[in-house]
């Protein structure tokens, strides 16, 4: 199963592309996390990319389309992917079309996950994270069971991501609205895109696109 999450910033798709990854055995590919990751080595590519994410930017096609187009080749992508904040532009989607066909691949499904702006910005000002395993947590709505204890790795230290303050977030809702929206009329298009409703508690959220996910598999 080769499937996009698409969603704005704050919509849930890191937390359910990891329960996916979970449930269903194929890897998570986070385009934001590779950029993080990217930074925190201090490449060229993490010079550029940190800061245009600290203003609430994209960074260029360019860039993220050769990112994916390498890490799609390796083998923990063989039995299906989750695509996790990309494609987030139409240029991006396009290269994606084309980077699949060689490769003789092709997309099940793009499931899109719907949220208000409001719960975007109360989503994302609660948000952080283990510094060790990067478990993800909010100060509301996903708390470790322990409190101040990492479920999964025991860490104690947790961080906040910098891209995670009030007039970022505004600039990345921005983003989302003029470039990453009208891919899903591309997708519509193509008669590959589930809409959920992403409102609902974290595991009400995870049944609905297990639900969309095992239709397109029986279909
Ligand atoms: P990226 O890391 O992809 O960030 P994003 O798209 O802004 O998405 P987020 O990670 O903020 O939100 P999410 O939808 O994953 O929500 P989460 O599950 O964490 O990108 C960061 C930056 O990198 C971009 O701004 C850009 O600069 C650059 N970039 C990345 N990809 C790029 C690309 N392809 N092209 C160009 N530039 C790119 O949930 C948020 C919080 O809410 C969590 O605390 C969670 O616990 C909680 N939560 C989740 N679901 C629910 C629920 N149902 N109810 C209550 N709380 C919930």
């Amino acid at each position: 199963m080769n499937l996009v999450l698409l969603g704005p910033p704050g919509s849930g798709k890191g937390t359910q592309a990891k329960r996916l990854q979970e449930r269903l055995g194929i890897v998570q590919l986070s385009t934001g996390e590779m950029l993080r990751a990217e930074v925190a080595a201090g490449s060229e590519i993490g010079r550029t990319a940190d800061t245009l994410m600290k203003a609430g930017h994209l960074v260029p096609d360019s860039i993220i389309i050769d990112i994916m187009d390498k890490r799609l080749d390796q083998a923990d992508c063989a039995p299906g992917f989750i695509l996790d904040g990309f494609p987030r532009t139409v240029p991006q989607a396009t290269a994606l079309e084309v980077m699949l066909d060689a490769k003789k691949l092709k997309l099940d499904v793009v499931v899109s996950i719907e949220v208000d702006d409001e719960a975007m910005i109360a989503r994302i000002s609660g948000r952080y994270s283990c510094a060790k395993c990067g478990a993800g947590y909010h100060d509301l709505f996903q708390l470790p069971k322990v409190s101040g204890v990492c479920d999964t790795c025991g860490g104690v230290e947790f961080v906040r991501r910098k891209d995670d303050n009030a007039e970022t977030v505004r600039e990345r809702l921005k983003a989302y609205h003029a470039q990453t929206k009208p891919i899903i009329a591309f997708y519509d298009e193509r008669g590959l895109v589930k809409r959920v409703d992403g409102m609902g508690p974290i595991d009400e959220v995870t049944e609905k696109v297990q639900s969309v996910i095992d239709k397109q598999a029986m279909s």
